[in-house]
C-alpha cells in the first residue's frame, strides 16, 4: 500500500518584501503523520504555512497538497493561525465563534440549522468544549480558546491540520492538555498534523518528526535526528550545541 503525501514541497523559495525567506525547502508529509515545526523567530515557519494554504506564492519550487497545487480555500486544510486571540469576538458565544469555520470557505453558507448545529456540536465534543458551547468567549481562559480555535478547524474535517503556536502563552498544564487533544485528534482522525512550537519539549514523547527550519534552510527527520548539535549547527552554519539535562533539550547558541 503506498502511503498518500499530504504535503509535497520541492525546491521551494519565498521571497517576501524583496528578501528570500526561505531558500530550497524540500520535504514529504505523510498521512496522519505529527510533525512539529521549530526554528527562530523569522525562521519563516508562519510563512510555510501560509503558503500551503495558497495565501504565499514561491518564487520557485513545487507546492503540492494532497497531490493537488496549494490553492486558497481549500478545505481539506485546517487552520489556526498564530496570534489568534478572539478579542473582537469577545461578546460571541464559543458555538458562533467555532462556527466561523463553516463560513470562512462559503462552505457552511445555506446549510439548514440543525446539520450546522450538529456539526459544531461534534467537534466541540471532540476538543472537550461542548459544555462552553454558550458560554461567551471572553470569559473563557486562553487554554479554552485554543480549544475552540482547534475545534473551528477541525469543523471541515480536514486531512491537514496546521497550529501556529497553539501553545504560546499556555500555563505547563494547560500547554499539556493541548498536547494530549492534539494527539488524540491527530490519531484518532488520521489526520496530518504541523503544529509550530517555540518548545520541542512538551512534544517529544508524542511526535513523529522533527521539522527545524533556519537559515532559509530546513531538516526533517526524527527529534534524534534533526536535534542534534551536528545536524543544528550545519542547519545555522554556526556552532549550536544540543544539551540534555533534567529530561528535557535545551537548544545552546542557536539564536542570535
Ligand atoms: N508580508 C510580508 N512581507 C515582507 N516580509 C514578511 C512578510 N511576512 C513575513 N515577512 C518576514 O518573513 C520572515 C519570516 O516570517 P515568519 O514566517 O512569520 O517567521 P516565523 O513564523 O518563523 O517566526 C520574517 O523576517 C518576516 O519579517
Ligand atoms: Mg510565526
Amino acid at each position: 500500500m503506498t502511503a498518500v503525501s499530504v504535503v509535497e514541497l520541492e525546491g521551494v523559495r519565498i521571497r517576501l518584501g524583496g528578501r528570500t525567506i526561505l531558500e530550497d525547502i524540500s520535504m514529504t508529509v505523510n498521512e496522519g503523520e505529527f510533525i512539529v515545526m521549530l526554528g527562530p523567530n523569522g525562521a519563516g515557519k508562519s510563512t510555510l504555512l501560509k503558503t500551503l494554504l495558497g495565501l504565499i506564492k514561491p518564487s520557485a519550487g513545487m507546492v503540492r497538497v494532497l497531490g493537488r497545487p496549494a490553492r486558497r480555500g481549500n478545505k481539506d486544510i485546517g487552520y489556526a493561525p498564530q496570534h489568534r486571540t478572539l478579542e473582537a469576538d469577545l461578546a460571541l458565544r464559543a458555538r458562533d465563534v467555532v462556527g466561523f469555520g463553516l463560513d470562512g470557505n462559503h462552505w457552511g453558507v445555506g446549510l439548514p440549522n440543525p446539520k450546522r448545529k450538529g456539526l459544531i456540536d461534534d467537534v466541540l465534543r471532540e476538543v472537550d468544549a461542548l459544555n462552553l458551547a454558550n458560554v461567551p468567549v471572553g470569559q473563557l481562559s486562553g487554554g479554552e480558546q485554543q480549544r475552540l480555535l482547534i475545534a473551528q478547524a477541525l469543523l471541515t474535517n480536514p486531512r491537514l491540520l496546521l497550529l501556529d503556536e497553539p501553545l504560546a502563552n499556555l500555563d505547563i498544564s494547560r500547554e499539556g492538555e493541548i498536547v494530549a487533544l492534539v494527539t488524540r485528534v491527530c490519531r484518532d482522525r488520521n489526520v496530518a498534523v504541523m503544529l509550530v512550537s517555540h518548545d520541542i519539549n512538551p512534544l517529544l514523547p508524542v511526535v513523529d518528526r522533527v521539522l527545524y527550519m533556519a537559515n532559509g534552510h530546513s531538516a526533517l527527520g526524527t527529534s534524534d535526528e534533526v536535534v542534534t548539535s551536528q545536524s543544528l549547527s550545519q542547519l545555522y552554519g554556526s556552532p549550536v550545541e544540543v544539551v540534555q539535562a533534567l529530561n528535557r533539550l535545551f537548544v545552546v547558541g542557536a539564536e542570535t
